[in-house]
């Protein structure tokens, strides 16, 4: 944690309470000087924090911004989250945390930025990324796995956010589309995308990068998401806490993510069925440079698609679902 964090997180145990500069110099082991500008940083970055007649502090009102102070204390993790960084803006997340991780950053980073300039999706797409309203993040994964095993974890990171984004607003009926989308309504909540280093053998690390539109309204979206995309905000017309949302995410995520790196998908699979949108319904997808258009038969225990066709049942590794005879 920063000077800065550590003093968010002093004032706050106060619970408004005035907390003296001696005792904040001697927790933090700096000269009054020094918090005096760690406060002038805070109170630049939203935090309200008063200056008392006995030289003292007092935290007023935190801003929402899913620093590490306010991100912490909402964890329930053993690891992911736990180092947590903030940047208010970048151009990817998952590319900063790629050079992160060739830099040699542990498991279970995780990497927050209130606004991407070149935020990146799915099939080279641009993820659509404006300032302070939604939550854009990356995590570090270093699971000894073979590659073969990763494709399943998109879906595992879905389960996780479908399960958190109900956390936060019950009522909503967070869907799976195969093989990472969230969407809520039929319009979409959340992208995923998951990057990998691996060596023939095993896995390097894995990047799953997240983006939740949390409090985005219809006014901020560009005229082609209009009809596609939403956000807890939209769905529920409340404003969310990204810190929230995010901590939220972390906490399902984790125990999920033991148990796949433990046993394997098998015992998730049910869970993703529970919440599987493409169930039952035509679709097609781009197989090799081809269409194809099938029934959609639930997800095996390798995270591939099954795709029922006149031809016979398909497993389906990778690509982009639509619903309906697309070719028709
Ligand atoms: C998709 O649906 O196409 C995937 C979108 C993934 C967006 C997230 S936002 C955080 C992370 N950084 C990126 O550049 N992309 C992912």
């Amino acid at each position: 944690m920063t000077g800065a964090e550590q003093i968010v997180v002093i004032l706050r145990e106060a619970a408004g309470d005035e907390v003296s500069s001696r005792v904040l110099c001697e927790r933090l082991g700096v000269s009054r000087a020094a918090v005096w500008k760690q406060v002038e940083g805070l109170r630049s970055d939203g935090y309200e924090i008063e200056a008392c007649s006995r030289r003292g502090y007092r935290l007023v009102r935190a801003p929402d911004t899913p620093f590490a102070s306010e991100v912490l204390p909402l964890l329930r993790t053993l690891r992911i989250g736990r180092d947590c960084r903030y940047v208010s803006e970048t151009g990817s997340t998952n590319r900063d945390m790629a050079a992160l991780a060739e830099g040699g950053a542990s498991e279970a980073v995780v990497l927050v930025a209130g606004r991407q300039n070149a935020g990146r999706g799915r099939m080279s797409r641009v993820w659509f990324s404006p300032s302070e309203a939604n939550l854009y993040f990356s995590m570090l994964l270093r699971p000894a796995n073979e590659p073969g095993r990763a494709a399943s974890l998109p879906l595992v990171a879905g389960l996780a956010v479908a399960a958190a984004l109900e956390d936060c607003a019950p009522g909503i009926k967070p869907q799976i589309k195969w093989p990472n989308d969230i969407l809520v309504g039929g319009r979409k909540v959340c992208g995923i995308l998951c990057e990998m280093q691996a060596e023939t053998d095993c896995v390097r690390y894995i990047i799953p990068g997240i983006g939740v539109n949390v409090n985005l309204t219809p006014e901020m979206l560009p005229g082609d998401l209009e009809k596609r995309a939403t956000s807890l905000r939209i769905e529920t017309g409340r404003i969310f806490s990204r810190a929230a949302v995010l901590a939220a995410v972390l906490n399902r995520f984790e125990p999920l993510y033991d148990r796949w790196r433990k046993d394997g998908f098998e015992p998730l699979i049910q869970a993703v069925a529970a919440r599987d949108l493409l169930y039952g319904r035509t679709v097609t997808l781009e197989i090799g440079g081809r269409r194809v258009t099938g029934r959609a038969d639930g997800i095996q225990s390798d995270g591939a698609l099954r795709l029922v066709t006149a031809q016979g049942v398909v497993p389906v590794y990778s690509g982009e679902a639509h619903l309906g005879n697309v070719g028709e």
